[in-house]
């Protein structure tokens, strides 16, 4: 069992290391049980239920919509369309019924509240809706001409390329794609709203209560306080949760105009469109090299779409321009726009997807230079971060590399491809890097030492299923030196101190700190009570010389001495908790280095000569990530993302008709992510090396980093199967079959 521990008790090299790992979640049992409350469960009194409206056609404008058999369909309360929705004030990129353009198919058009969701949805099956149809843009491949530059950032530049490409012995220049893909959390999107004259109270499947409390008092024109959002449990966001959508507004705009509280929940075609997506990407890879491997030129130009709303960028080639060292480096971002929803965040936006193109052209280059691909890394290996000179702040990505091909096996593989088999399968070996930045929010948190001796933190941050509570708890325990499960947490309620939202793999890293720091001035309280106590045997003590122990104050100088239960001195002195809020603060120094994380990712496939259907039998990955804050918590991030590598590499994507722009597969029979049968053994280590730099307790942020390099090492090892390099994903039977 890994415990965690500050640089300042690392330091003291205690015989003793604290171990105050919670090794089970902290909401198990509650989720288990159904005691966990979900966004839609909470009950309600006189709830109605609205249900979204969607176009039908990919673009045009609404001409009219006659809602007059609808409107007198049994239970309806409301039928809210462009024509009479209230005005809302400041929006975001999404569209609640303000204007009547239609820049997709499946945009919300109207929303129909009744007293139930059957009603609601039969009511919604009456409005009769005529559109004027513009022509659409869907087909991406044809409208690669029309790339253009995204509204901000894109490129960036390093050294002479041009001359770097003509010193060059080998080159390889390829296009690589990734297609469209739509988030599928378990929990879909859910909002529950309900109004009490100018204050809203909001239940909401976020993974950012803040951001939801700013979008509905910015919409609305009410003060943020007003603004009440609970979000105790989320069931998996993975970024499609950290934007404000439409749904969102149109419950509490549908709440005011039904004069009563309504639930709106999103079914899950209603996933593809309106709540974002991973855009397709074409990238263009060029990479140069000298005979020993070393890299003189890479160039990563990436396309994607966008909508017609805003643009949303994929950023593949942020990644490249930190990853490896060469003498000479070009990236670029351009997106063509189409008639779809808008993109947005999903699982390691940029790096998943950047990482495939990158990680194969390199497995690519390896070959033609007859050089290992672990070998060809190191020699390409950024000593420093390569964009700006700076050091990192903890790299030790060499480890990562040596530990998982030892524990893979990698010396053993054959590099020659297509010389394995076991029957009809033919079995290959790949592997690639996993990268993933490191970010931290100001975050701020309470802890209160309690009469009874429990330990009360509070937060305004969501555990979208990631392991929040549970390190927490820990981080609670760390400071008083006591057990995680006297450690009581609330999470999930905007009337909680405030704290960044739950994405970007920021949260640990913000969150941990803000409540060591509450826990530990709590702490300092407990101490000056004691020292003004006369009754305390440890009136009139230094207070730095107190410290805590499982429950008890305890003089740190005295060899042996009485410790004081903390229940007994408060007791003495009114029987009121002790509390203390922090706000963590983010290193003073930290512009002088770069954070990130890293990791070593292998493959070994089975392909089946006869249906081309490629079985992911193992993956072995270990990750510089800092601290491993939880085994259990932190394994399980790690090996899920590496999950949705498996996903990207065989299985996901989002197909759209070009015709109605429909996403033909929405419904979890047709849009196909890995199942049990699909996921084979996933072997997960991490180097466990704190980066204190970063942060106090050492820990960088996991949530991403597995997807990143996972699709890429099972491409590669599926060339090494079957000397068939296929540089589109995902890899379906169909594209091994040519
Ligand atoms: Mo993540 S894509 O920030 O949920």
């Amino acid at each position: 069992m890994i415990g965690i521990q500050t640089e300042q008790q690392q330091d003291q090299q205690q015989e003793q290391r604290p171990e105050r790992q919670l090794n089970h979640r902290y909401d198990a049992f509650a989720k288990v049980t159904g005691r966990a409350k979900y966004a839609a469960e909470f009950p309600v009194k006189n709830v109605a239920y609205a249900y979204i409206v969607q176009a039908t056609i990919p673009a045009g404008v609404v001409v009219s919509i006659d809602d007059a058999a609808a409107s007198r369909a049994s239970g309806v309360h409301s039928i809210i369309t462009p024509f009479n929705a209230p005005k809302l004030a400041e929006l975001g990129n999404v569209n609640v019924l303000q204007d009547t353009t239609v820049f997709y198919s499946g945009q919300p058009i109207a929303v129909v509240v009744a007293r139930s969701l059957p009603e609601a949805r039969s009511a919604a099956a009456m409005l009769h809706i005529t559109y004027k149809e513009q022509p659409a843009k869907l087909d991406f491949d044809g409208l690669l001409s029309e790339a253009r530059p995204p509204k901000r950032g894109g490129t960036f530049h390093r050294g002479d390329t041009a001359a770097a490409l003509a010193k060059a012995t080998v080159t390889i220049d390829q296009t690589y794609s990734t297609p469209l893909q739509n988030h599928n959390p378990m929990e879909p999107h859910a909002t529950i709203a309900a109004w009490d004259g100018d204050k809203l109270n909001v239940y909401d499947a976020t993974q950012g209560i803040t951001g939801v409390q700013q979008g509905l008092a910015r919409a609305f024109s009410i003060p943020q306080a007003n603004v009440h959002v609970e979000c105790p449990y989320t069931g998996g966001g993975f970024g499609c949760k950290g934007y404000v959508w439409s749904h969102t507004l149109l419950a509490a705009m549908a709440a005011k105009v039904a004069q009563r509280p309504v639930k709106l929940v999103l079914d899950r075609g209603q996933m593809f469109g309106p709540v974002g997506s991973r855009p397709n990407t074409s990238q263009h890879i060029k990479l140069a090299a000298s005979s020993d491997g070393k890299l003189l030129l890479q160039q990563h130009d990436s396309t994607c779409y966008t909508s017609f709303i805003s643009d949303w960028v994929e950023s593949c080639a942020a990644q490249t321009n930190l990853l490896y060292d060469s003498e000479s480096l070009s990236t670029s971002h351009l997106v063509v726009p189409l008639n779809l929803g808008m993109g947005t965040w999903m699982r390691a936006p940029g790096e998943a997807t950047g990482s495939v193109a990158l990680e194969i052209a390199l497995d690519e280059l390896a070959e033609k230079l007859n050089i290992d691909p672990i070998q060809l890394r190191l020699i390409n290996y950024a000593e420093k971060d390569p964009r700006s000179g700076k050091p990192w702040s903890s790299k030790h990505l060499r480890e990562a590399y040596a530990q998982a091909a030892d524990r893979f096996g990698w010396s053993k593989r054959n590099a020659q491809p297509g010389q394995l088999r076991e029957g009809n399968k033919l079995i290959g070996h790949g592997m690639a890097t996993a990268n993933y930045g490191a970010g931290r929010s100001p975050s701020s948190a309470i802890v209160r030492i309690q009469p009874n001796g429990r330990v009360f933190v509070g937060i305004g941050t969501q555990d979208i299923g990631t392991g929040t509570y549970t390190i927490l708890a820990q981080a609670a325990a760390l400071a008083l030196a006591m057990d995680p499960s006297l450690v009581d947490v609330k999470l999930g309620d905007t009337t909680l101190p405030r704290s960044g939202g739950s994405g970007g793999s920021t949260t640990a890293a913000s969150v941990c700190p803000a409540v060591y720091d509450a826990a530990t001035q709590a702490k300092l309280k407990l101490a000056q009570l004691a020292v003004s106590d006369a009754k305390s045997p440890f009136h009139g003590a230094n207070v730095a010389d107190i410290d805590t122990k499982d429950g008890k104050l305890f003089l740190k100088s005295a060899a042996a001495g009485d410790p004081e239960s903390i229940t007994d001195l408060l007791a003495r002195n009114g029987g009121a908790a002790i509390e203390a809020t922090a706000t963590s603060e983010l290193a003073k120094d930290r512009e002088s280095f770069t954070s990130h994380s890293w990791g070593a990712v292998f493959a070994e496939v089975a392909v089946d000569a006869d249906t081309h259907m490629t079985q992911v039998r193992r993956v072995v990955a270990t990750y510089d990530i800092g601290t491993l804050l939880n085994e259990k918590t932190g394994l399980n991030q790690l090996s899920g993302g590496v999950v949705w590598g498996i996903s990207m590499a065989l299985h996901e994507a989002s197909i759209i008709d070009k015709k109605y722009g429909r996403t033909v597969n929405e419904n979890f029979a047709d849009y196909h992510v890995p199942v049990n049968a699909d996921v084979h053994e996933i072997d997960i280590t991490c180097l466990n090396i704190p980066d204190y730099k970063f942060n106090p307790l050492g820990a960088r942020g996991i949530g991403e980093i597995g997807i990143t390099g996972a699709a890429a090492a099972i491409a590669n090892a599926i060339y090494n199967a079957t000397g068939k390099r296929v540089r589109d994903l995902p890899i379906t039977p169909d594209r091994l079959m040519a």
